[in-house]
């Protein structure tokens, strides 16, 4: 392929990755999830039980596998996870919430959340739950920019601070400032968020990271049975030589 071309080529697929990155205006945000940081998906699941189980399951889940899997124990369920007596550990984490009563508070059922990073991507979880602004006229105080009209109130309203949306001359959103008076600063709140993320993409493939240490030693494995063909195939030609 010539220069130009490659150029040409080169430039479309940023184009397209650009276009991509931008969803209704707003820059996607990375929460740079790491698959293999259990502390990151257990701090997730903490703040997900205190914060957003009251309307959402993640059904594919029991909490003692995502105990296990994140190096903890019964202890930490019972103190983190669990809010009801009644519950079992080995049972899936579903919302207390009836799905009826859900769908007449918010006009539509909250979600069950267990494949929601890969419906929509990990960027967009965390950058969702960064795109809430102020507005007086949505039913629950707030719009969200990225998901233009939620039905879900901003939970996270009281850690993060007002975010206040910033209009150009033509009225159009281009920012959303948080002003300083939540119970977080804005690192905590981008750290807690990239949390939830990681935990939600746990919760999407909970195997993965086992997955992938496991493709290590099947590649290991594989070098070694080819070294050791290779050397017989050697060998046998060297007997079929000699005769
Ligand atoms: C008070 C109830 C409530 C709580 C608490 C809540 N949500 Fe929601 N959530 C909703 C509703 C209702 C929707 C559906 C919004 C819509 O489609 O308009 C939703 C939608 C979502 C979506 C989009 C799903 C999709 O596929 O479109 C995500 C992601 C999400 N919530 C994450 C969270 C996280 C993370 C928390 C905890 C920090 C949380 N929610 C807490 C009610 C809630």
């Amino acid at each position: 392929m010539s220069k130009k071309r490659l150029g040409y080529v080169l430039g479309a697929l940023l184009a397209v990755s650009f276009a991509g990155a931008a969803q209704g205006g707003i820059d996607m945000k990375d929460p740079n999830v790491s698959h293999h940081d259990r502390e990151s998906i257990r701090k997730g699941a903490e703040h997900f039980a205190q914060y957003c189980m009251g309307c959402h399951s993640v059904e594919y889940l029991r909490y003692d596998r995502v105990a296990e899997d994140t190096g903890m124990g019964e202890e930490w369920i019972e103190d983190k996870l669990i809010f009801d007596d009644d519950i079992e550990h080995h049972e899936q984490m579903i919302s207390p919430m009836d799905p009826e009563d859900g769908e007449n508070w918010f006009g539509i059922e909250p979600p069950d959340l267990s494949m929601t990073t890969r419906v929509h991507g990990e960027d967009w979880v965390y950058t969702f739950l960064h795109a809430y602004f102020k507005d007086e006229d949505a039913a629950v105080g707030f719009d969200n920019w990225i998901q233009e009209g939620t039905s879900m109130p901003h939970v996270l309203a009281h850690l993060q601070g007002t975010p206040k949306p910033v209009h150009d001359d033509d009225g159009n959103l281009v920012d959303i400032e948080v002003s300083g008076d939540g119970e977080m600063s804005r690192r905590e709140y981008e750290a807690m968020t990239a949390e939830l993320t990681a935990f939600l993409a746990y919760a999407a493939e909970p195997i993965r990271a086992d997955r992938e240490r496991m493709g290590i030693w099947v590649i290991l494995f594989l070098l070694v049975m080819t070294t050791v063909f290779y050397l017989l195939y050697k060998e046998y030609w060297r007997e079929l030589k000699k005769q």
